[in-house]
């Protein structure tokens, strides 16, 4: 069976050409220009529309077990949601908790997937525990296509890694080429303020983001970035969110080491007033926090994304709902009269591709090609999935998207598919619709309709980064 994207404009991260695009066996088999002869078994008429890669989140947490509760939506739910929004591809982080074995952790991970996924899916590893097996484990795993491995200097107690566990887990990815990621945040100063909050009964959610100061995030990714330099690993800095944590990677770039970043939607479009109005603001309590707007954190961010300082936007996305959830309970009203005991995380994994469209590129801070490799190529590259994934060329996946640039629609909790009782973006207008989706060749969403069933996601074993400097 062959099918045919017929009078699109097709974009990826470096050309945009008036071309038909022809899929076979689940593969793009050629580009053609428009004076062809084919014909095709089924033909898709994208006249007027963008033909593009398929979105890559490389930040999402299904199921995540964290703050008493797990994130709400499971494989199923959550890459059914990804694929209406145009995300083609996750990667998820598997869970290594401590006394636990990685490998144990991820099988564990392969088996809440399997089955269940609308789209292709890798893993990466939170190591929560580093110790001498887990340094061999870190090897094996690499072999299973597990090549990147998250750490925390964040959450003490929970994921959290010492400086002497960042050192040993960064030897050892050096070592093997794979990728240490990182939650750069002081967390040990930040309970210390977090502690200080509560003893004058600041207990709103606001104050989430009052303690988790912004410096505490550079300070976490300037010794980040110097344990990287010492131990000679890749690093990957996740959701960065404050200004002088990018100063610290750009200055890293500009020395010449192997740094990366990526932002997420939340810290380009919201800020610390979101996390204002009583607990509604339990909505926005990620972690690290939203940020003051009149600081500027967004502006640089947003410049970072122009100039290459920042290589990709993901999601984190890790819902958890404000009223009960019918399986977990309680989830953010944990948090009732104690923000540190809100369950750290938001919703966006259906959100990403439209918001960064329309805040990026019909907004005018992007191009439409830097709008494709930040939201796709270079995720595919920086996790080794490249030329598989993330681009329109002979011979990759053909998880393709079309996107109408002048449709308008409305980001609402009551249409969207994500498992959660509340959307971060409630009611905002965008600009650029994602109409259809393709993957591996097959239309999984059109016409607002899902077509698919658990199970067409694949398990994607993963090569090293292919973005060293
Ligand atoms: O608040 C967040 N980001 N929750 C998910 C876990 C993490 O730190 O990525
Ligand atoms: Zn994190
Ligand atoms: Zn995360």
């Amino acid at each position: 069976m062959t099918t045919l994207i017929r009078n699109g404009t097709v974009v990826t991260a470096v050309e945009k050409m008036e071309a038909d695009v022809l899929i076979d066996g689940g593969q793009v088999v050629a580009l053609l220009g428009r004076q062809h002869t084919v014909t095709p078994t089924e033909e898709i008429d994208a006249t007027g529309k963008l033909v593009l890669p398929g979105g890559i989140d490389v930040h999402t947490h299904m199921e995540l077990p964290f703050g008493g509760t797990f994130a709400a939506d499971t494989f199923e739910t959550g890459t059914r949601a990804a694929a209406f929004g145009g995300t083609t591809t996750i990667i998820d982080f598997a869970v290594q908790t401590k006394g636990q074995s990685a490998m144990k952790g991820w099988e564990a991970w392969m088996e809440k997937a399997r089955g269940n996924c609308a789209i292709d899916y890798g893993f990466h590893m939170i190591t929560g525990d580093i110790n001498d097996q887990t340094l061999k484990e870190m090897e094996l795993l690499v072999h299973e296509g597990v090549t990147s491995f998250k750490m925390f200097m964040a959450y003490p107690g929970v994921f959290y890694s010492d400086d002497g566990e960042i050192v040993r887990a960064m030897q050892k990815a050096a070592e093997d080429g794979s990728t240490i990621c990182m939650h750069a945040e002081n967390g040990i100063a930040i309970d210390v303020y977090v502690q200080q909050a509560l003893d004058r009964g600041e207990t709103d959610p606001i104050y989430h983001g009052i303690v988790r100061k912004s410096i505490l995030e550079g300070e976490a990714a300037h010794r980040a970035i110097k344990l990287a330099q010492v131990t000679g690993a890749q690093l990957y800095i996740v959701h960065l969110s404050a200004r002088e944590a990018l100063d610290e990677v750009i200055r890293a770039r500009d020395d010449g080491l192997n740094v990366h970043a990526e932002t997420c939607p939340q810290y380009l479009f919201l800020s610390l007033d979101d996390l204002g109005n009583g607990f509604e603001g339990a909505k926005y309590v990620a972690s690290p926090p939203l940020r003051d707007a009149a600081a500027g954190h967004q502006d640089r961010l947003w410049q970072g994304l122009r100039t290459n300082d920042l290589q990709v936007v993901s999601t984190d996305h890790c819902p958890f709902c404000m009223g009960d959830h019918p399986r977990f309970g309680t989830q953010k009203q944990l948090g009732q009269g104690d923000f540190s005991k809100i369950p750290n995380g938001m919703p966006g994994v259906e959100n990403r591709m439209e918001l960064i469209f329309n805040g990026g590129v019909s907004e005018g801070r992007i191009g439409l090609n830097r709008f494709v490799e930040i939201t796709a190529t270079t995720p595919a590259k920086m996790f080794g999935l490249y030329p598989k994934k993330g681009t329109i060329a002979v011979g990759s996946d053909a998880d393709i998207i079309i996107l109408d640039p002048e449709a308008t629609h409305v980001i609402s909790a009551d249409t969207h598919h994500m498992d959660v009782d509340y959307s971060a973006y409630e009611g905002w207008e965008m600009k650029g619709r994602v109409e259809t989706v393709l993957s591996k060749g097959r239309v999984i969403v059109s016409d607002n309709t899902y077509h698919g069933q658990p199970g067409d996601g694949v398990y994607l074993p993963r090569g090293l980064s292919q973005c060293l400097i």
